[in-house]
């Protein structure tokens, strides 16, 4: 439920605007309030009428209104929010968002705020996927504001493909996630997830298995129970979760590197499939087959994140929380690992291929800390993440 939560919701002009009205409904529908500022441009698509008699409050559109000045000035209007939503987010609006514009009320609102932001992008697919959009998107990531979507599917425009709004239930059950009073709200949860990719040569790497299903469910329980989490992972299989700050990296120093920038956090969990070793020297052209035979890999070990942060005096998470993959000795080569490594606790699993833990969709776990080990029935990777995001809200 949303009761007492009040959310901006920001509508840009483009042919999903009508979709935000379904938006407004289920918010109110679930005791948020909402105060919807409109666009010129989404003017085009919805009516102001219809925003504010479903929102039940004053729309806002202009900068320069003095009467909303003089009511609720523009930064005030921006700060008495939980969550500023930006939906439609159209290709133009995330560009003032990347840009630091403020040259009317939706972006000066933007600008002005210190309030979470969410955006649901919405937009034909060419532009979606338009090298200057995927830069602006990039930026926005690295700023901290969270997305949702888009869905890819048939356009309005025609065209199939990524673009396509999503549906204001997803949206909003983003929006519930964010402001829910779980046990975990206030937590900053750092994840990291999927296998890291480790360059040859500009076409070839080093990776493994890993999907990255089990780290994306565990940032989705994660966050269902109110954490903010910061989701750093490599190229997985699986799509990131919603509602999640998503920091996506290739190799593991660059994994590395957003988990030291995304601290300080309250918890930290490595689910990640971190590839051990490196390429001393990435070579700048394809290696070509010649008559030296194959060619040597001269390998570096790659830095052990979890290590790392295990062993920060300053900084440290209040817990620490590994991964073990095994293939033999499971519960004693992972006890050993939680020691080396210096974890709170680490989470065993037996990634043998005749398991088919590795990229399936279930997973056998034993939860090991200093008490000893628990061993969990195989289980689906979202209860089994389920069970896990509930053991370390118990814990703190
Ligand atoms: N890990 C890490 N950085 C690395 C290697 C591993 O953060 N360079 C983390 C993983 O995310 C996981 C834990 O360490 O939480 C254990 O990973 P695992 O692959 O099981 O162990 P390794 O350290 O690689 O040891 P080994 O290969 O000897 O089993």
């Amino acid at each position: 439920m949303l009761q007492g939560k009040r959310i901006l919701l920001i509508v840009g002009g483009g042919i999903a605007a009508f979709k935000s009205l379904e938006l407004i409904r289920l918010i109110r529908k679930a005791g948020g309030a909402v105060t919807p500022v409109l666009t010129k441009a989404a003017h085009e698509f919805v009516t102001p009428l219809s925003a504010s008699a479903l929102a039940a409050d004053k729309v806002y559109t202009d900068l320069f209104d003095l009467t909303d000045e003089a009511e609720m000035g523009h930064i005030e209007l921006s700060r008495s929010a939980d969550l500023i939503v930006v939906a439609p987010a159209t290709a133009d609006l995330i560009a003032k968002m990347a840009g630091g514009h403020a040259d009317d009320l939706a972006s000066t609102l933007l600008m002005a705020t210190d309030t979470p932001v969410l955006i649901a992008p919405a937009m034909n697919v060419r532009m979606w996927l338009h090298p200057a959009n995927q830069r602006n998107i990039a930026t926005l990531e690295a700023d901290g504001i969270q997305r949702i979507g888009p869905d890819e599917g048939d356009m309005a425009c025609g065209e199939y493909g990524p673009g396509r709004m999503s549906e204001p239930q997803a949206i909003f059950d983003v929006i519930q996630t964010q402001l829910s009073d779980g046990p975990l709200s206030g937590k900053h949860v750092i994840v990291t997830s999927g296998p890291t990719h480790e360059p040859i040569d500009p076409v070839r790497y080093i990776a493994n298995r890993s999907s990255g299903a089990q780290g994306t469910a565990l940032a989705t329980a994660l966050a269902r129970l109110g954490a903010n989490v910061t989701f750093v992972t490599g190229p997985a299989m699986v799509p990131p979760p919603q509602g999640v700050n998503v920091v996506p990296v290739e190799t593991a120093d660059q994994m590395l590197n957003a988990v030291k920038s995304a601290l300080p956090a309250d918890i930290a969990i490595f689910a990640a499939a971190v590839a051990d070793w490196r390429v001393v020297s990435e070579a700048k052209n394809k290696i070509k087959k010649g008559k030296t035979g194959a060619p040597k890999l001269n390998l570096d070990e790659n830095p052990d994140i979890l290590a790392t942060v295990s062993r920060l005096r300053k900084n440290r998470p209040d817990l620490v929380v590994g991964f073990a993959a095994e293939t033999e000795n499971v519960i004693a080569n992972a006890t050993a690992k939680r020691k080396r490594k210096r974890c709170d606790w680490i989470v065993a699993n037996d990634v043998s291929p005749e398991t088919g833990i590795m990229g399936g969709d279930e997973n056998a776990v034993t939860v090991i800390d200093a008490q000893g080990a628990e061993s969990w029935p195989r289980a689906s990777k979202t209860d089994v993440a389920r069970r896990l995001a509930a053991r370390i809200a118990d814990a703190l």
